[in-house]
């Protein structure tokens, strides 16, 4: 298994903190196969798939039946499981049981999932802190976006701009200064999903200041698409949080090269074709996918010069495995770590085709978009798994759970007055004081 490298570029294999390969569940919209040879394809060697399935990953028994369905992966995984007031007392099982991190749908979207009320946000944040353990936040406010929704729906708002009108800004900024909010007093680890909004980096440079473990994502959809492009694609274009206004775009990048969000993922988010182009915005299901689109079109951004070849290598790889506890291991290229690794042709042009995607979801706003950088051969520790742009069926299932070489370091201490303290020693600040 030999391939020229002759004129690539050798980058570690991206790592995507945030896909939903939809299985079990949803097989119709995508499976672990077809998710994770969409990953292999796009040069992603490691992704972090989310618990919004059905079941959703907030049990042993459902927790089981995803690592059974991720058996089948191209590529190593972990798994974030469900995070919310059903699960907040068995974190530490379904830590035990393979789970590597958490997911809070604080924000309503796919699933229907109920956003973990405060107090188990507060709750979860205390147990997991100790343990260094990091909880992806979709951090939008619901209660705003229900009342919003509901207004736009009775004034008999269909078009492709009242999904934005649903979930303002405001939504997305309130949730955001909230979740800090609560990681600053517990010393939990927190990752804020998919940011969009220009107007809550401020929160996240402000929280890094001041030392509290906040890391953040976002995606090529806010980078490179707003409300002009909505105005086209329509419900195809309806994600959470929805794209953004223009005036989004610019300081998104301006955050990610000041390390403010630290790195790309795509909420790779495949749905079937018809339910993306229902006539009513409110009937067309949300996202679309992305893992294999994301490094084509970061790399047309890096060709194009708006960062450096190794500003992407930070957001794609180095970032993500410092977040996720794989420092060293995964997402570098250096002695002891894996090789996870896409050799990349900076020269190569394409038209990306919706119809050529791996991913069952064959429906994409960035179809017939023409992009300068590709990946060309992708490796799973040691393996090919993509030679020559062609997936490698044969190695299904060469895909590992990343659990048993995560390490989390400990987290910073928690704030002095934290409640389990006052729960399990009553009375002790007041004692130590007389
Ligand atoms: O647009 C979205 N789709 N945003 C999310 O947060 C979830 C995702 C999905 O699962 O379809
Ligand atoms: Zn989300
Ligand atoms: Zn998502």
């Amino acid at each position: 298994e030999t391939v020229s490298a002759e004129g690539l570029y050798v980058l570690p294999g991206a790592i995507d903190s945030h896909v939903h390969f939809r299985d079990p569940g949803y097989p119709h919209k995508e499976t672990w196969k077809t998710g994770s040879a969409a990953a292999a394809c796009g040069g992603v060697t490691t992704v972090f798939d989310m618990p919004n399935t059905n079941p959703p990953t907030g049990t042993l028994e459902a927790l089981a039946m995803k690592l059974k369905a991720a058996e089948s992966s191209y590529v190593d995984f972990g798994i974030h499981a469900l995070f919310d007031d059903s699960t907040v007392a068995t974190l530490i099982d379904l830590l035990d049981g393979g789970a590597t991190s958490f997911k809070a749908f604080v924000g309503n979207t796919f699933g229907n999932l109920p956003a973990p009320s405060d107090g188990a946000l507060l709750e979860g944040f205390e147990t997991l802190a100790p343990l260094g353990i990091r909880t992806t936040v979709h951090a939008e406010n619901s209660s705003i976006m229900a009342r919003r929704q509901k207004h736009l729906r009775d004034a008999g708002r269909t078009d492709p701009l009242a999904h934005l009108a649903a979930r303002p800004a405001v939504a997305e900024i309130e949730a955001i200064g909230r979740i800090i909010t609560l990681a600053e007093w517990t010393g939990a680890r927190v990752h804020i999903a998919h940011h969009s909004a220009a107007d809550s980096l401020y929160l996240l440079r402000e929280a890094k200041r001041r030392g509290v473990d906040v890391t953040a994502e976002t995606c090529p959809q806010y980078l490179l698409l707003n409300t002009v492009n909505m105005l086209d694609l329509g419900g195809l274009l309806r994600v959470n949080p929805p794209v953004r206004e223009p005036r989004h775009n610019e300081p998104l990048w301006r955050a990610l090269l000041d390390g403010v969000i630290d790195m790309i993922a795509t909420d790779h988010a495949p749905h079937a074709p018809e339910e993306k182009t229902r006539d009513d915005i409110w009937e067309c299901d949300c996202g679309f996918p992305g893992v294999e689109t994301q490094m084509p079109l970061m790399l047309t951004e890096i060709n194009g010069g708006r960062a450096a070849i190794t500003d992407y290598v930070r957001w794609s790889a180095e970032a993500p495995a410092r977040a996720w506890g794989l420092q060293g291991i995964k997402g570098v290229i250096a002695p002891g770590a894996h090789a996870d690794i896409v050799l990349v042709d900076m020269g190569r042009s394409e038209n990306l085709s919706q119809y050529r995607l791996q991913s069952i979801g064959k429906i994409s706003p960035w179809h017939d978009r023409q992009v300068k950088g590709c990946p060309l051969h992708t490796m799973v520790r040691g393996r090919f798994v993509v030679r020559d742009g062609e997936l490698l069926e044969h190695t299904a299932g060469w895909g590992q759970s990343i659990k048993p070489v995560q390490r989390m370091p400990p987290a910073r201490v928690a704030h002095p007055d934290t409640t389990t303290r006052a729960i399990t020693e009553p009375g002790a600040a007041e004692r130590e004081a007389r």
